[in-house]
Parts: structure tokens; sequence; C-alpha cells
């Protein structure tokens, strides 16, 4: 029996972790986020499709890379390293600097100047990570980092380091465990590719292990603009609104293309307008507010929905990276502003249409 109280990914699955007794765990109680289902969605689609909205914002920085990043620092702290360092579209950035702040790491993020979202950007500072912007896209940060942290005793904590996609494997085992089969797919956000990779890895090993019988298909959804692995070429100049996976040529590349290919699932790509209104459905219509790149996911179920993929009654689950409140600008630019009348009742009440 588990322990009722939870203590974080690493306490609740470490015989499924690369950790000991020794590992000095570093947690912010990460993890268990709620699976809700998405009756007003499901509705609005057609009832064709019963779906799960995994939503990672409630994690203890507001995204998934808390279950990653809680394993990366904790086997950094067990090998002795005194920095990490991470490139980053923002959240990666934020999660790094609050773990290595809570075991007294130096933390060092490498971000693109005036491309990631004030919410992250405020979080990294405030954690009291060094923030170095540099005049350069996610992709030549990432490459600036590997170099650094192969000259220099620094820790890499981007997904690259495969103790990230170990922790974040752990999202596959909850969602298994809270509806006690595998859905028949699994709707994800791709930008450096290690989520899709390590929710792959999660799904095979739970089989493995006995608790899931069946496998779901992985269904990656990249932003149109930056939709290096649909196009099947590096993407030099990548554009979208969703800043999170503003990324031209992700590391997991293949990794990702391993995980479409095993699980017969696919990688496709939503434009900017389609991301759009999903993140304006799932706020409207379920109560739930992610960032753009979150709505990629849900997006993407939205266009094959219409297209017929899916066969009747599938069991589709979208992860939900990332929380609204990490990018409240594009938030207010989609929205209708509020509309000022003079601190009088009547003009209150006029307003409404009493
Ligand atoms: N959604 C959000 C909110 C993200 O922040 C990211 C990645 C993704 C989806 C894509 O996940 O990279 O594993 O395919 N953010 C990274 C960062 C790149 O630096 O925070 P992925």
């Amino acid at each position: 029996m588990n322990d009722p109280i939870w203590r974080g990914v690493i306490d609740r699955y470490k015989e499924y972790l690369p950790v000991t007794d020794k590992t000095p765990i570093v947690t912010l109680f990460e993890g268990n986020t709620p699976l809700i289902e998405a009756k007003n969605l499901m509705r609005e689609l057609g009832n064709n499709l019963r779906i799960y909205l995994k939503y990672e914002g409630l994690n203890p920085t507001s995204s998934f890379k808390d279950r990653g990043m809680t394993m990366a620092v904790s086997k950094a702290l067990e090998e002795g390293s005194r920095a990490v360092m991470c490139a980053s579209t923002g959240n990666t950035s934020a999660s790094a600097a609050a773990y290595a702040a809570r075991c007294g790491m130096q933390c060092v993020v490498l971000i693109p100047e005036g491309a990631i979202s004030l919410g992250k950007l405020s979080q990294a500072m405030m954690y009291g990570a060094r923030v170095v912007a540099v005049k350069g896209n996610f992709d030549q940060a990432l490459d600036l980092v590997r170099e650094i942290t192969d000259r220099y005793p620094i820790t890499l904590v981007n997904s690259i380091n495969p103790y990230r996609i170990e922790g974040q494997k752990t999202g596959a085992f909850e969602i298994c465990d809270v509806l006690s089969q595998a859905p028949d797919y699994h709707a994800i956000p791709v930008g450096n590719a290690g989520n899709i990779t390590a929710y792959w890895k999660g799904y095979k090993e739970y089989k493995q292990a006995g608790k899931i019988d069946t496998l779901p298909k992985m269904i990656g959804f990249q932003a149109a603009r930056s939709a290096p692995i649909v196009e099947g070429r590096v993407i030099e100049h990548p554009e979208t609104i969703a800043t999170a996976i503003r990324i031209g040529n992700p590391a997991s590349w293949k990794k990702a293309e391993e995980a479409r290919d095993e699980s017969d699932g696919l990688i496709d790509k939503v434009t900017d307008s389609e991301i759009i209104k999903a993140y304006k459905m799932l706020a409207h219509l379920e109560g739930i507010f992610v960032e753009p790149a979150s709505a990629a996911g849900v997006a993407g179920v939205i266009k094959l929905n219409k297209r017929g993929y899916f066969p009747k009654d599938s069991l589709v689950v979208c992860i939900l990276t990332g929380h609204g409140l990490k990018d409240p600008d594009r938030a207010v630019k989609v929205s209708e502003p509020p509309v000022v009348v003079p601190a009088r009742l009547e003009k209150v009440v006029e307003l409404l249409g009493y």
C-alpha cells in the first residue's frame, strides 16, 4: 500500500526510477495532478469522444517540467554537482530555478531574448537563477548550453538529461492509475520533444510491469510555423504565439518519431489560430486556463476529430502542459477588454441589461 500522503513523484514511483535510498530527494511535491473529464468540450465536439485533460499547470512551478526536474536535480545533487544550467523557452528555466533554490544549488538559465512570457521570466528571477538572455532563439541557446556544460562543471538539466525523461514518464503512470487502463490516444504538444518521449517510455514500462494491457497511440502537435518534425527539416526561424514550443530543431527528434511510429500515432501541426481557438474553448467551456502551447494538443484533437480520425467513443487524454497565468499578456490580447463605467450602481446595472 502506498503512503496516503503525497510526497512527490520520486517517492510515489521510486521502483520505476533510477534512485536508491541514498539519493537526496529534492522535491516540491510535484505530480498528482488532476485528470479532468472534459464534458462540455466533448458535447461541443459532437459527443464522439471521451476526453480527459491532465492539468499539468497545477504542478509547483505551474508546468509539467517539475516532474523531470525533481529527478534531474536530485541526481545532480547525489553526484556532487554544485550548479545546473538549461536553455529554455521559459518553463524549464522556472522549474530548474525552483528546484535548485530548494537545495541551495546555483542555476543558470539561457533564454531567447524577448521571446519568453512574463510569468516564466518572473519565476526564474524570483527563484534566484542567473538569467542570461541570448540574442538568438531557443535552438541556439541550447547549443550554447551543451557546449558550456561539456566544458565546465555544470549539470545540464534540459530534457537531453535522461533523468528528466525518467521523471516525466510518471505522468503516464498517473493517468493509467486513475483510469485503470491506458487511453486509446494520448494527445500532446511537441516542442523539444522530451515530453512525448517520456510519456511513451512510461506507458511501455507500465505495460511491461503488467499494470496496463494496451498502449495508446501517441498523437503529437507542433505549431504550424515551428513544425520541424512534420516538415522533416530544421526550421531556422521558428515562429508561433505559443512561445513554449517555438523550436526549430528538437533535441529528442528521433525519439519523438519512434514514439509516433511504434504507437502507430502521428505528429501533425496546428496553426496559431487553431491554438487560440482551443485555448479559449478550454477556458470558456471547462474553466481550465492553460498557456497557448498547452492548447496545441486539444487543437490537434479538434482538427483530427473533424476529419473523422477517431473511432467512436475513443478515450483521449490531452496533456495540458502549463498554466494560463504563465502568459497573461496573450490572454488579455485575445479577450474583450473590460468595459469602463462610472462608479454608480445604475450604470453597472444598465450595462448588465437589467
Ligand atoms: N508545453 C509547454 C508549456 C512547454 O513549456 C513545453 C516545452 C512543451 C509544451 C513542449 O514539451 O519540449 O518536451 O516537447 N518547453 C521547454 C522549455 C522547451 O524550455 O520550457 P517538449
